[in-house]
């Protein structure tokens, strides 16, 4: 399974990115406002930092929801970096968008899905990711981790190549469910990356250990 980074925090990209672990970034217009991030060349230049940082497929989402415009955007954000992958919202004009990027040889991330019809329509489509939200629908006193595992068997029977990438993940348990039920790709903030590493016995292991080696 690979590992994003959910942010657009570039200090948080390069200390994951230090972990080693890093395989990508997905990013979205909630996230880029958070860093206070605004202006069509800023956003551009946001994203030209993020790609010289992690050599790995970074997501930057459209804004424009018709056709023309998705297309026009997309390419604009396509030509800023060979890893860009264009991040498409789960609307009509977006799997139309999808499938014209597909057949144009250009890399996308259909964002906001939240059933299995719409991840069926987006591996139709030629998406390289499909992103169901698992945190949101767990919100909503749904079950996340079983949509995922719902796509993954319905990827596998049919044979799609779609990517399943994880996203709105809101803790470390996430991941490891994610895993479980076939996930190709988690996307997660920093945090719950970070989380894998806590375990109480590894640190009261560790403290024994150092206090035994003062004897040796
Ligand atoms: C990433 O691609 C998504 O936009 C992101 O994971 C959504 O996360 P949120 O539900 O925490 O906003």
């Amino acid at each position: 399974m690979k590992f994003f980074i959910d942010t657009a925090n570039l200090a948080q990209i390069k200390e994951a990115n230090d972990l080693g672990i890093l395989d990508g970034v997905t990013t979205n217009p909630s996230l880029m406002a958070k860093e206070g991030i605004n202006g069509a060349d800023n956003i551009l230049k946001h994203y030209e930092a993020i790609c010289e940082i992690v050599d790995g497929d970074v997501s930057a989402e459209v804004l424009s929801t018709d056709f023309a415009s998705i297309i026009e955007e997309g390419k604009k954000l396509a030509a800023i970096h060979p890893n860009i992958v264009v991040k498409v919202p789960m609307i009509k004009d977006g799997v139309k968008a999808i499938k014209w990027f597909t057949d144009n040889g250009i890399k996308t991330n259909c964002t906001l899905v939240f059933s299995a019809g719409q991840a069926i329509l987006a591996a139709k489509a030629g998406a390289s990711y499909v992103s169901p939200f698992i945190g949101r629908i767990d919100d909503s006193s749904w079950d996340g981790v079983e949509l995922i595992a719902q796509i993954s068997q319905i990827y596998s029977l049919q044979g799609f190549k779609t990517e399943i990438l994880a996203a709105s993940i809101r803790n470390a348990l996430h991941i490891v469910k994610c895993a479980e039920v076939g996930a190709d790709v988690c996307t997660c903030p920093l945090d719950s990356i970070l989380g894998l590493l806590k375990h109480p016995l590894t640190d009261i292991g560790l403290a024994k250990f150092l206090e035994d080696a003062k004897k040796l």
